[in-house]
């Protein structure tokens, strides 16, 4: 039986999530994104596990790790499984010319770049207002950095032209990555040039990586008003 959401914009990230996970297939390794359409993923893989599906897979997060272990799913690592089929995820931005991202509202985008560089497949579950002309329109770009020097790091991000925030948790402490870094949500506007952004926020000292996701997406799938639609790179 499928329930229906009452909000309108879950359902759509709910029948986006839900394409997604019809793609996975019998013996795959898959990658299962983090965040709240992600989840909705998840529920889904483990409503066809429960059905006799089985597959492996590497999670992008801590919590995502526990919600799939929730339904039974079989969790593996790369040291046995360096390469993944399919990598099914959400995104805070995408840009429609490019299918370039924002992630990481959730402080998972570490985690999540290398699953998404592991794949065969990138797979993106978005609804239709995460669409954008140019990344930067609605989302800072996270940037997760390391705890020691922080500080100097920020100033050097701040010097790209971004106004960087520290991320803090709803109790008032800094808010403390799975890898046990810092998250600076960086403010740039509109970015003309998300590429050469990348190249420069990874080459100062200090971060580890960005939200900014550049050419590595393969499909978005996009649900709105009108259906879902099928997003591909090129
Ligand atoms: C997690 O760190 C993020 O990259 C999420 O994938 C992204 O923020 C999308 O989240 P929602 O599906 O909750 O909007």
């Amino acid at each position: 039986m499928t329930t229906q959401i009452s909000d309108p914009r879950e359902e759509l990230k709910r029948q986006a999530a839900i394409e997604a996970a019809s793609m996975v297939q019998d013996g795959m390794v898959v990658g299962l994104g983090s965040g709240t359409t992600s989840a909705y993923m998840i529920d889904e893989l483990g409503r066809r596990w429960a059905e006799g599906l089985r597959f492996s897979a590497i999670p992008t997060s801590e919590h995502s790790a526990e919600q799939a272990r929730s339904h039974g799913i079989k969790l593996v690592t790369f040291a046995a499984h360096p390469r993944i089929d399919l990598d099914i995820d959400g995104a805070d931005e995408v840009e429609m010319g490019t299918l370039n991202l924002i992630k990481g509202r959730g402080g998972a985008l570490f985690r999540e770049k290398i699953v998404a560089a592991a794949s065969h497949r990138f797979v993106v579950v978005v609804d239709e207002s995460k669409l954008v002309k140019r990344l930067g329109h609605h989302m800072p770009v996270p940037v997760e950095v390391t705890t020691f020097g922080w500080e100097m790091t920020a100033a050097r991000l701040e010097a790209l032209g971004a106004r960087a925030i520290l991320r803090m948790t709803p109790q008032g402490k800094p808010f403390i990555t799975d890898g046990g870094n810092l998250i600076l949500d960086c403010n740039f506007g509109e970015i003309a040039d998300s590429v050469a952004l990348a190249r420069r926020i990874r080459s100062i000292v200090g971060v580890i990586e960005s939200g900014l996701f550049i050419g590595r997406t393969s499909e978005v799938i996009v649900a709105g008003g009108d259906g879902l639609k099928h997003l591909t790179a090129g």
